[in-house]
């Protein structure tokens, strides 16, 4: 299923034609796949090349998915089961000499940005989940405590049936993408919050 995106500008196709799905094709995804999305977001950039992502990755039929299927929250395991493929999202917290690495959030945000490009030009359609229990996870993965879990990701092909979701879910997916207007973030000069919050 395509959605309809008004765009303000003229935008990268593989941009503007993502969206995010809670239903998914029936048709596999290999780990071959996957090693293509996970090479898009390998060569993303990073504060001080740290490159400080980790995935945990599973296929579904297998043992590694069902765990990851297991951390997330119930909203997303009303759903997620749709998916060929789970990810969970991580990364390191410290730099090689002990620092706080601010910007690891921001460099797995990145990554994933990569990933869902590269994604699209496959067909390959990606649902980005918060709720994930990440203290299970991080215990579920052996994940020492200078390492947090951000996000879990759902991913599969585009299409896929729709009354596998409840009524309440199949409205969303039917639902036209939104977004705000570039004017309420974009400031040639001092921050606005009244602008910014409408
Ligand atoms: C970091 C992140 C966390 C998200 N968490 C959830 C989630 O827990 N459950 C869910 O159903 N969707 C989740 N979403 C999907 C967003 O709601 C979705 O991207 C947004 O509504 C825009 O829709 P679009 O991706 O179709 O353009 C998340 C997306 C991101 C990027």
């Amino acid at each position: 299923m395509k959605k309809e995106t008004t765009t303000a500008y003229p935008i990268n196709t593989l941009i503007e034609n993502r969206w995010s799905p809670r239903v998914f094709g029936t048709e596999a995804i290999s780990e071959e796949q996957l090693r293509v999305l996970f090479e898009a977001g390998r060569w993303a950039p990073s504060s001080n090349n740290h490159q400080p992502w980790v995935i945990i990755w599973g296929i579904k039929g297998t043992e590694a998915y069902d765990r990851i299927y297991s951390c997330l929250d119930e909203f997303n395991q009303s759903w997620a089961n749709n998916a060929q493929a789970l990810m969970l999202g991580g990364y390191k917290k410290t730099t090689p000499d002990g620092k706080d690495n601010f910007h690891a959030l921001h460099d797995l945000g990145l990554f994933m940005g990569n990933v869902s490009v590269q994604a699209q030009q496959l067909g390959i359609a990606l649902h980005q989940m918060a709720g994930v229990n990440y203290k299970k996870a991080m215990t579920e993965f052996a994940m020492p405590d200078n390492y947090h879990i951000a996000t879990a990701t759902a991913i599969g092909y585009y299409g896929g049936d729709l009354d596998k979701l409840s009524d309440d879910l199949q409205e969303e997916e039917t639902k036209l993408r939104s977004r705000k207007s570039q004017h309420s973030f974009t400031f040639n000069g001092d921050f606005n919050e009244q602008i910014f919050e409408k």
